[in-house]
């Protein structure tokens, strides 16, 4: 089904049969690919224009139908860091629309298997994305691989257990001169599972707007942890939205991202986003399942938080996947992988891993277990246990007790968190 120009579908009946082609944006055209993008999703270009949406994307398709745009998808590369700490290269999948008069003729289809086909050619191990609805990914192998939460508290009741002394200090950072300091603490940033370290265009492209306000809230702001040594170890981005119902003080600060490499800058930045004068809420958007502040609060029940699937995982090659992660519990599995869409990823894996390192390699022997390409997905970061999925009906236990040594052996902690949806 494959062409010079990438892969091919074929277009469902209700329409004289064509046949939708994906092509390559040339660089000169991303500019384009973004505005027809945009337009498929029903949005108007944001106010900063469209420069630098276009410079984060490494690579833009254009789903073509009888020489019309209809469907776009794009890929940004990133590195994923996984269990245990290795980074492994991954393309995000991301800017995936379809007109809205071109929809269910398998434009997605054709773009997702030219994805995925190209992904293969560089060697890259695996494929992430976002989804817009969770339903639509498990077709194309992807499975949830993490989570992540809405957390919502009213600083009033946001005392610390244990009252902190900041060896270090806080101090807000101008907007200029912030990226530098964002690629830092990121690419030091080792220990965080499932996050990924961004480019310099991507941050471009994060403080494209932020000197505006937006949405009633303020510009961003940025404050930087300084630790006693004098370098900064932490980040957080925010924005305040001032509330004054009957001239009382009731804003809201809104958390997009804290980032911190020790614990004294997580909890200082923390402290710092909690005990903002005016500011009677707090709500942070990517909030870590896993965030120690639910434990340094006094009242942690106060800190409400609602999670959602996140990162969805498409591994493209098994044996690089399993030997780059790092495992709870030494132990060995014989995988079987079924994946109907892609037959030379399919097969049964030998794999033998722990804290200290693993190896897989291509097998016959008979299989311990036995899932779909989404479930091993899931299984990479090991915030979805093998036990779940087994019960879920997704994995099949081909030998007694194989299902609960894959739960202990696949699981992580703490777990993981992506920085970034892109
Ligand atoms: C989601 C979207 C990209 C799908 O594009 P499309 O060209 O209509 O998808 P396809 O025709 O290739 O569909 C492939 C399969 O996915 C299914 N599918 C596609 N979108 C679906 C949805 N939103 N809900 C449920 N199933 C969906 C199709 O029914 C089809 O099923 P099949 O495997 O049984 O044949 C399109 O509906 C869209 O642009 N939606 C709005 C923007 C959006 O949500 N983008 C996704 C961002 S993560």
């Amino acid at each position: 089904m494959s062409g010079p120009q990438g892969m091919t579908g074929t277009v469902a009946p209700g329409r004289a049969m064509s046949t939708i082609e994906v092509v390559d944006v040339a660089a000169a055209d991303m500019e384009r690919f973004v505005a027809i993008s945009l337009a498929f999703f029903g949005e108007a270009p944001p106010d900063e224009g469209l420069g630098t949406l276009h410079q984060t994307l490494n690579r833009s398709l254009v789903a073509r139908l009888d020489g019309e745009d209809i469907g776009t998808a794009a890929v940004i590369d990133f590195q994923l860091t996984l269990p245990g700490g290795n980074r492994v290269p991954m393309d995000g999948v991301t800017w995936v629309a379809v007109s809205p008069v071109a929809r269910r003729r398998g434009a997605m289809r054709a773009m997702m298997n030219d994805m995925l086909e190209h992904a293969r050619a560089r060697r890259i191990p695996v494929l992430g994305l976002g989804a817009s609805e969770s339903l639509i990914y498990r077709r194309f192998g992807y499975g949830v691989a993490s989570h992540i939460g809405i957390a919502e508290i009213d600083t009033a009741h946001a005392a610390l257990r244990v009252p902190f002394t900041d060896p270090g200090h806080v101090r807000m950072q101008a907007l200029d001169g912030a990226v530098a300091i964002f690629l830092d603490i990121e690419g030091r940033q080792t220990d965080r599972v499932g996050g990924i370290n961004r480019a310099e265009s991507s941050w471009r492209r994060i403080l494209a707007g932020a000197a505006k306000a937006r949405d009633g809230m303020s510009p961003l702001q940025v404050a930087v942890h300084v630790g006693a040594d004098g370098q900064v170890d932490g980040f957080v981005n925010y924005r305040v939205e001032q509330r004054w119902p009957d001239e009382i003080a009731d804003g809201v600060t809104h958390v997009h991202e804290l980032a911190a490499l020790n614990l004294d800058a997580h909890v200082a930045l923390w402290q710092h986003v909690l005990s903002m004068d005016l500011m009677e809420h707090l709500r942070a958007e990517r909030y870590w399942l896993d965030d120690p502040i639910k434990h340094l609060l006094l009242d942690g029940r106060r800190l409400k938080v609602k999670s959602h699937d996140d990162l969805h995982l498409r591994v493209v090659d098994v044996v690089a996947m399993l030997q780059a992660r790092r495992y709870s519990r030494e132990d060995a599995l014989v995988i079987e992988v079924r994946d109907p869409a892609a037959a030379d990823i399919a097969g049964r894996y030998r794999l033998e891993g722990g804290l200290e390192g693993a190896t897989a390699a291509p097998t016959d022997a008979a299989a311990d277990i036995v899932l779909d390409a989404p479930s091993l997905g899931s299984l990479m970061l090991g915030d979805v246990s093998a036990a779940a999925l087994h019960r879920a009906g997704l994995i099949e236990e081909a030998r007694d007790g194989a299902v609960r040594r894959a739960s202990a052996m696949f699981s992580w902690s703490p777990r993981p968190w992506l920085n970034y949806m892109f």
